[in-house]
């Protein structure tokens, strides 16, 4: 069997290194039409930092697993097409700022028409909103050569970036969607079932007709944003209040009806997805005329964006209500710990807060380079003479970043900011020294024991 997979980004990369890993006999391109990740994914630095990911490529490249720019002869030989582009929020147009924009979605449908002369089995890796994949056919049928069968499923991802090795090769479940009430349908559903089955326990791999599958993932976003956003409204009564976020996330959570996950407050989800897709179940909501559902969902980033903002105004008013000229160290860039993924982190818009009021930015993250946090800062690196740009100072070492600043804000959980030596840190910075935990992971009674202020979320 021949898979191929167009799109080789966060979820097309490790998801197909994965099945190649897992199955030998089964051959997987991954094609995408930029040159550099391409290149990138056939070297020893991978375009994607994952803990794990290098041993899966590297056991499986070669052998069984390729990345390649063709995506022409890529197309031609699989049985199996994953469709795994990007569907970002649209910009332009109805729906704009809500919508998902599915020009990639089609592109590739025309391709897949355009070179298949064979019937294939087409999967939506992406996530999509809810009966895309009637669109996906109706393109896919009206480009090929007759006769072909497009049999399309939806199978979409549930991996967490920074956690994406485990939780492909030990998933809580696959979902696989397709069109349960045709022969050709439920052989298809079955076909990708055979590849899964590999590796994961049959009764976790769930199949359902294809609509309930694309609004699956949707709404599995949706949830899990939801309870970090309903933990950070809480965190700001309890700061009010001085009741302790992470006490009463303790003690909701172990009610086993509740559980004890994703209820960490913090200074906002980020990440290319929660937002997006939440915008796109809001817009999909209002578009099958649902206004109620659609205002209920649109309050998990209004409550997101409002936690953000609420941070970076508190770094403000606690140093004396202006930070004009004075250095503000951040400890992260990632929107979560273990990616060098930076979309949507809450980090780009604190930093973006802080430098409208003239704050000097010095950043340090273990992974992320200076030429992303530039780019998300919307910032050039020189000013018109060709000087460095003197607003942001983009540290190697988290030390260098907090010598010399008045306030120090943690806005990435990476472990090693944990361990950090806060003596010599306070030693180096102005008096009083602020440290604002965005992530709330410090010790707060021993940083408030060698002399600092602290600002902890919900605390
Ligand atoms: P990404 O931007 O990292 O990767 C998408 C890739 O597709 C890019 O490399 C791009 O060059 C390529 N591409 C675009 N058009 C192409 C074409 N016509 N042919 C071949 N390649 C093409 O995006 P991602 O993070 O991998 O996300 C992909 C999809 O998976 C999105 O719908 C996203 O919502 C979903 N998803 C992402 C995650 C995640 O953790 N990032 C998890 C689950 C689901
Ligand atoms: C999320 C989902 O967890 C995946 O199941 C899904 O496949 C993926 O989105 C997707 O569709 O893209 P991801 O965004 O990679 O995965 O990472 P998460 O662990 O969900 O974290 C998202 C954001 O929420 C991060 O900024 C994280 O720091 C924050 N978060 C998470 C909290 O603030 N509190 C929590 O308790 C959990």
């Amino acid at each position: 069997m021949k898979i191929c997979c167009l799109g080789a980004g966060y979820v097309g990369g490790p998801t197909m290194a994965m099945i190649a890993y897992k199955c030998p006999d089964i051959t997987v391109t991954v094609a995408d039409i930029n040159e550099a990740r391409i290149n990138a994914w056939n070297s020893d630095e991978l375009p994607v930092f994952e803990p794990g990911l290098d041993e899966v490529v590297h056991a499986a490249r070669g052998r069984n697993l390729f990345f390649t720019t063709d995506k022409v002869t890529a197309i031609k030989e699989a049985d199996i097409i994953f469709v795994s582009v990007g569907t970002p929020t649209k910009t332009y147009g109805a729906g704009a700022g809500k919508a998902a924009d599915l020009k990639y979605i089609e592109l590739c449908a025309r391709d897949i028409a355009q070179y298949s002369d064979r019937s294939k089995i087409v999967v939506e890796k992406s996530t999509l909103p809810v009966r895309t994949a009637q669109g996906l056919k109706t393109v896919l049928e009206a480009n090929s050569t007759p006769g072909l069968d497009f049999q399309v499923l939806s199978n979409p991802e549930f991996l967490a970036e920074g956690t994406a090795i485990e939780d492909l090769s030990k998933p809580d479940r696959v979902l696989i969607g397709g069109d349960e009430d045709s022969e050709a349908g439920r052989k298809a559903i079955q076909t990708l079932v055979d590849v899964y089955a590999n590796w994961v326990d049959r009764d976790r791999i769930i199949t359902t007709n294809l609509w309930s599958s694309e609004l699956s993932k949707l709404v599995a976003n949706a949830f899990l944003a939801q309870r970090i956003s309903s933990i950070n409204s809480i965190s700001a009564l309890c700061e009010r209040t001085g009741a302790n976020v992470d006490q009463v996330a303790y003690a909701i959570g172990t009610d086993s009806r509740i559980g004890p996950k994703f209820l960490k407050a913090s200074v906002g989800f980020g990440g290319s997805c929660f937002q997006k897709d939440i915008l796109n179940l809001v817009y999909l909501c209002e578009y099958f005329g649902l206004p109620d559902v659609a205002a209920y969902w649109e309050q998990v980033i209004v409550m997101n964006d409002w936690q953000k903002s609420r941070f970076s105004q508190k770094i403000v008013s606690t140093l004396f209500n202006t930070v004009n000229g004075k250095r503000i160290a951040m400890l992260g860039f990632a929107f979560k710990k273990d990616t060098n993924d930076t979309r949507e982190t809450a980090a780009m818009y604190v930093g973006r807060d802080l430098l409208d009021e003239q704050a000097v930015l010095a950043i340090h993250d273990p992974k992320v380079s200076p030429e992303q946090m530039f780019k998300d800062l919307k910032e050039s690196r020189t000013d018109a003479d060709g000087n460095p740009n003197k607003q942001i100072d983009v540290c190697e070492d988290p030390y260098a970043a907090a010598k010399g600043a008045h306030g120090l804000a943690i806005m990435t959980e990476w472990d090693s900011f944990k361990d950090l030596d806060f003596q010599k840190i306070y030693d180096g910075m102005y008096k009083p020294a602020f440290v604002f935990d965005g992530r709330n992971i410090l010790d707060h009674e021993k940083l408030r024991k060698i002399g600092f202020e602290v600002f902890a979320i919900g605390r």
